[in-house]
C-alpha cells in the first residue's frame, strides 16, 4: 500500500469531502478491539485497517494527516504491547530453563536429560528454549541441535493435538504394518515424524510397542490397537473428529 501524507491545504481539503472522524472512530475502535482480545487481531483487523486506507486513498488519493496520525500512534500502542509480551516471555523462557538446568547440573549427560524435560514441558524444543538452554549452558546450539536431530523421540514442532502411532517392529512388520503405515499416510496427507496442517493430527512410526501377540498394531492417542487392518484407520480418524466436534 503507498501512503501519501497530506499536507495541510489537502487536509482541509479532505475534510471538506471526506468525514475523518468517522475514520478516526474506525481506527480507535479497532485498537479497543485489540485490548479486549490482543490474541487474534492480527490479521482480520490489520486486513480491515488496510482496507478502510487504500479506499481512502482510492476515493481522496492521499490519506489525510488526522488519519496517518491516528494509525502512527495505533502501530506505537501495539509494537509496545508486543514487546512486553515479548519480555515477559523471555523472563518465563529463561526461568523455566534455569530451574531444568538447577535439576540436572551434576548428572552426567544432562544435555538429554533437560531436553527431555524441555520436550515434556512444551510437547517439542521450542527453538526460543533451545537457544535460552545454549546461553545458559554455553554449550553450542548446534551442538544442541545435533543432539535433538539425532534422537527420533525429540521433535522440533509443536505436536499435534492427536497422535497415530503405527508400529513397525518385526511381527508387526510381517503381518503388514507397511500396508498399515501407507494407509495412515495417505488419510492424513503426512509422512511419519509430520504433523497435519491444521495441527490435529501427527503421525509416529516406533519400533515394537510390546504388544506384538495383536500384531500389526498401533496406538491412538495413548491407547493400543491390535490387529489394525487398513480399512479400520478412517474409522479410527473419524471416531477423533466426531469426539472433538461433541466436546466444542
Ligand atoms: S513389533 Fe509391533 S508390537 Fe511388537
Amino acid at each position: 500500500m503507498c501512503v501519501r501524507f497530506a499536507n495541510a491545504r489537502e487536509v482541509k481539503r479532505s475534510r471538506q469531502d471526506y468525514d475523518g472522524n468517522a475514520m478516526k472512530s474506525a481506527v480507535v475502535g479497532l485498537e479497543a478491539e485489540h485490548a479486549a482480545r490482543p490474541a487474534d487481531l492480527a490479521r482480520h483487523d490489520e486486513a480491515a485497517l488496510l482496507d478502510m486506507l487504500e479506499t481512502l486513498e482510492g476515493q481522496h488519493g492521499y490519506v489525510p494527516r488526522d488519519v496517518s496520525d491516528e494509525v502512527a500512534r495505533l502501530v506505537d500502542v501495539k509494537l509496545e504491547r508486543l514487546r512486553r509480551i515479548q519480555r515477559k516471555l523471555d523472563t518465563t523462557v529463561r526461568r523455566d530453563v534455569q530451574q531444568h538446568i538447577a535439576r540436572w547440573r551434576n548428572e552426567e549427560g544432562n544435555l538429554i536429560m533437560i531436553l527431555h524435560a524441555i520436550q515434556n514441558q512444551h510437547g517439542y524444543v521450542p527453538r526460543e528454549v533451545a537457544m535460552e538452554l545454549s546461553r545458559e549452558l554455553g554449550v553450542k546450539l548446534a551442538r544442541i541441535y545435533e543432539v535433538i536431530t539425532f534422537y527420533h523421540y525429540f521433535k522440533l514442532q509443536p505436536p499435534g493435538a492427536h497422535t497415530l502411532t503405527v508400529c513397525n517392529g518385526t511381527a508387526c512388520y510381517l503381518k503388514g504394518s507397511a500396508d498399515l503405515l501407507n494407509e495412515v499416510r495417505s488419510q492424513l496427507g503426512v509422512a511419519e515424524g509430520q504433523t497435519t496442517p491444521d495441527r490435529q493430527f501427527h503421525l509416529d512410526v516406533v519400533r515394537c510397542i510390546g504388544c506384538c501377540g495383536m500384531a500389526p498394531a498401533m496406538v491412538v492417542d495413548g491407547k493400543p490397537c491390535g490387529h489394525v487392518k487398513p480399512g479400520d484407520i478412517a474409522g479410527h480418524i473419524a471416531a477423533i473428529r466426531t469426539k472433538k466436534e461433541a466436546v466444542t
